[in-house]
């Protein structure tokens, strides 16, 4: 998704922009820009195609420099990626410039009418037509806060936008309509940050607001005011974030997703410390009142999502289903609004999403609402719009997840699903005091189980040398382990390249059979479970059929080597957190393949970070 950084203050705008936007080079994006508001008080724009050390070099050979400034990497959606369409975008008269994230849905309309009015448009974005129609009220003698206000009154779709103007060097406009992704504003010493994402201005501020839905902000080196879009004024919480800037950086490894696969026994540990209490035997959810007779009146859970954490969500069914014994429907964020839902004050409706931005899980929570029920979420990122417009909300504590592929907070989200699960059980009463004792205790040694398997890579590099021709892979698992089977396969598909397909292990005698042969690896989540020998008949089913498999196994287990080609052991645990344990030897594979195979691991082709757009 396109990345927005903003300065106003008293350094160098450029380096400070410039160093924001590769702190957002995570999001995905094909062109980026700059503009500033320069000493002579003209406005100054460098626009590049291609990554942001282009972008660098062309500042460096033709400087731009001031103290306002704005910028932007883009995600092509109107026009190809070309310095031309990239941002920002100025109009006729260059007073005014703007940086833009979302979808102008009007933009056909408002450029033909800003057209007949003489107005020459240079690019083919959605975006160029708002600085033309803020010109348009500027040069009715509006200031530049009236002019945006103006303006936005014609403009449809979910937009975050950030203006300045040669007129008013002392100030930026934000602006916020609907789920485009957020906007969130830094607060400095006599210095001011505007951001699409917290790591991009982290290193300068940890004291931040997060711009919502309908709201704007003035924003001058002396701090913020917000306002809705109309005026009314707006007291807007300064939220301290409880990450340093450390967390958002890459060293010393290769990869952000490298970093963050390794992260996981002590992001596991975060998940759980101060939920769950070992003494009392206990879990607390600190942002999660819930009686309990409004626990027990509870008909249904509807978990909505997307990609990874949609998965995450079907682990969540049989994790809260076997808890706390309410059913629970997994949907994703997609499909919710387009199917009915039959959804009712008695439902609670569970959005699972890292970014807490992903406009279809934020538009099925929308339809949630509209129909009465209780909306919960489990988000990574502090202040996002999924957790501001929650009724009950759980933190991942995963801290920032910079690689597109996501990964620690997947886990960390399996690990908030079984603290939900063992609430909810307590609250219903379908876990009494030792059972819920008994569920807390195997949260205790997670971390370190975790952190076991994190210590066996080596082994990753062998199968990555002997597969990473491989067209094809499929991943077979059952009952809790068949979403871990679609997430490894997503891993793989989303940063190889390689196409892989997650199946339930017994559905591939109704089709996918069909498929096997040596050219294909299996890859079988086999560990010790009630579906152990299931698993084994479907891998005896692919060898008989020349087929390679690579099975994940339970340690001591001494049959399964003899039945596969290759085996990755894990720890043994409970059931229901066993995907824990087991989505991660499928996140190194997948990382150990896309390395061998020299893709860009952290910035996948076409993937974006958060998809706020449709
Ligand atoms: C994860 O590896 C993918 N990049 C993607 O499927 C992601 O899980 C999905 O876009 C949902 O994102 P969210 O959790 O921020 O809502």
């Amino acid at each position: 998704m396109c990345g927005i950084v903003g300065y106003v203050g008293v350094q160098d705008a450029p380096s400070i922009i410039l160093d924001g936007l590769k702190r957002l080079e995570y999001r995905g994006y094909d062109s980026a820009g700059l503009a500033v508001v320069q000493l002579d008080g003209t406005i100054g724009v460098r626009r590049e195609v291609g990554k942001l050390i282009k972008l660098g070099e062309l500042v460096a050979a033709e400087p731009v420099t001031g103290q306002i400034g704005i910028g932007h990497t883009r995600w092509a959606t109107h026009g190809e990626p070309s310095q031309r369409n990239a941002h920002p975008h100025v109009g006729t008269t260059c007073e005014v410039a703007v940086v833009h994230n979302g979808i102008i849905e009007n933009f056909l309309a408002l450029r033909q009418e800003l057209e007949a009015e003489g107005c020459h448009f240079t690019s083919e974005t959605d975006t160029e037509v708002v600085v033309h129609l803020v010109e348009r009220y500027l040069s009715n003698g509006a200031n530049l806060e009236t002019a945006v206000r103006q303006a936005l009154t014609r403009v449809q779709g979910a937009n975050a936008f950030v203006f300045l103007c040669c007129h008013e060097p002392d100030r930026l406009i934000v602006a916020r309509i609907g789920n485009a992704g957020g906007i969130t504003i830094g607060f400095g010493e006599g210095e001011m940050f505007v951001a699409s994402d917290i790591p991009a201005i982290l290193e300068h501020t940890r004291d931040m607001i997060f711009i919502e839905d309908r709201q704007m902000a003035i924003v001058t080196r002396e701090g913020a005011q917000v306002t809705t879009l109309a005026g009314e004024a707006v007291e807007a919480n300064v939220h301290a974030i409880p990450w340093d800037p450390i967390a958002a950086a890459k060293e010393p490894y290769r990869h952000f997703m490298q970093k963050e696969i390794y992260e996981q026994a002590r992001s596991v540990t975060d998940a759980i410390r101060g939920r769950a209490d070992f003494e009392a035997g206990q879990v607390r959810l600190e942002q999660f009142t819930l009686t309990q007779k409004e626990a027990q009146a509870l008909e249904k859970i509807i978990i909505v999502a997307c990609g990874t954490s949609a998965y995450a969500g079907l682990v969540g069914k049989f994790i809260i289903e076997s808890l706390a014994r309410i059913p629970v429907e997994v949907d994703y964020g997609s499909e919710f609004r387009y199917r009915d839902p039959i959804v009712n004050g008695n439902a609670a409706v569970l959005a699972i999403t890292q970014s807490g931005e992903t406009v279809d899980t934020l538009a099925a929570m929308e339809e949630a609402r509209g129909k009465g029920a209780r909306l919960w979420s489990i988000v990574n990122v502090i202040g996002s719009q999924a957790m501001r417009i929650s009724d009950g909300v759980i933190l991942m504590h995963a801290g920032p997840e910079i690689g597109v592929a996501s990964t620690k907070a997947f886990t960390a989200s399996l690990v908030d699903l079984y603290l939900l699960g063992c609430y909810l059980g307590k609250l219903r009463g379908t876990l009494n005091d030792s059972q819920l004792r008994k569920q807390v205790d195997q949260l205790a040694r997670l971390p370190d189980f975790v952190g076991h398997v994190l210590e066996h890579g080596d082994e990753y590099n062998i199968l990555a040398n002997e597969f990473h021709d491989r067209e094809h892979f499929l991943y077979l698992g059952r009952g809790i382990n068949y979403p871990i089977a679609l997430e490894g396969a997503l891993k793989l598909k989303e940063i190889s390249y390689i196409h892989a397909e997650g199946y339930p292990a017994g559905e591939m005698k109704h089709g996918p059979i069909a498929l096997i042969d040596e050219a294909m690896p299996v890859v079988a989540i086999a560990v010790r479970d009630h579906v152990y020998d299931k698993m084994i008949s479907q891998i005896e089913q692919v060898k008989a059929r020349g087929g390679i498999v690579i099975a994940l196994a339970t340690e001591g287990d001494t049959d399964i080597a003899a039945k596969v080609d290759h085996v990755l052991f894990v720890p043994p645990t409970t059931p229901l957190l066993s995907p824990v344990i087991n989505v991660v030897p499928l996140q190194l594979l997948a990382y150990h393949l896309a390395v061998r195979l020299g893709c860009d691991v952290d910035q996948p082709r076409n993937l974006a970070k958060s998809v706020t757009v449709e």
